[in-house]
């Protein structure tokens, strides 16, 4: 794995890590460098800002931004980078994270940010779609999302299911 980072992950509080981990993993597995940060929308507006408009030029090729609640970090960060911004909704405790995926998903337009799942699906489906973008201009990180997905096909077919009683 090559040092320079190329997935900046970013999530609004040191809470979020237990979900975003299956971010880290699945980009770790494929061997994708990314380094990831604890940055907040409103607790650390310019720093976020300041990650966000100096991404591209440190080499960043996508952002994934992560929050819960009124969770307006990736929209935020994708207002100050050209970037593609993968925006992933954190469960939240009283709302379950639907707030945080409304508030994610619903970006006027003009600003996008590409919405997955709420928790660690939508973690993990983040890392994944970077790759997929990653892997246009990488024939050997193709090759890998290649086998993953025919390994993923290998372990669903080899299921089965037990008999009734
Ligand atoms: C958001 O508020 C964070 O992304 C987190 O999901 C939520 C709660 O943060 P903590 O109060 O646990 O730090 O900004």
């Amino acid at each position: 794995m090559s040092n320079q980072p190329l997935v900046g992950i970013v999530m609004g509080s040191d809470s979020d890590w237990p979900v975003l981990r299956a971010c880290a993993e699945t980009l770790k597995d494929f061997g994708v460098a990314y380094e990831a940060r604890i940055l907040s929308a409103h607790r650390t507006p310019d720093a976020a800002l300041a990650y966000a408009s100096t991404a591209r030029q440190r080499g960043l090729k996508v952002l994934i931004g992560a929050a819960g609640g009124a969770a307006h970090l990736a929209g935020v960060l994708a207002a100050k980078t050209e970037l593609p911004v993968l925006a992933v909704p954190m469960p939240s405790k009283h709302l379950q994270g639907l707030d945080s995926l409304l508030s994610m998903v619903q970006m006027p337009a003009g600003i996008p940010v590409a919405t997955f799942a709420i928790g660690e699906a939508g973690a993990a489906n983040a890392a994944l779609f970077a790759v997929a973008m990653l892997a246009l201009g990488d024939a050997g990180l193709a090759e890998k999302l290649d086998d993953f997905r025919a390994r993923q096909s290998a372990r669903v077919l080899a299921k089965t299911l037990p008999d009734l009683p």
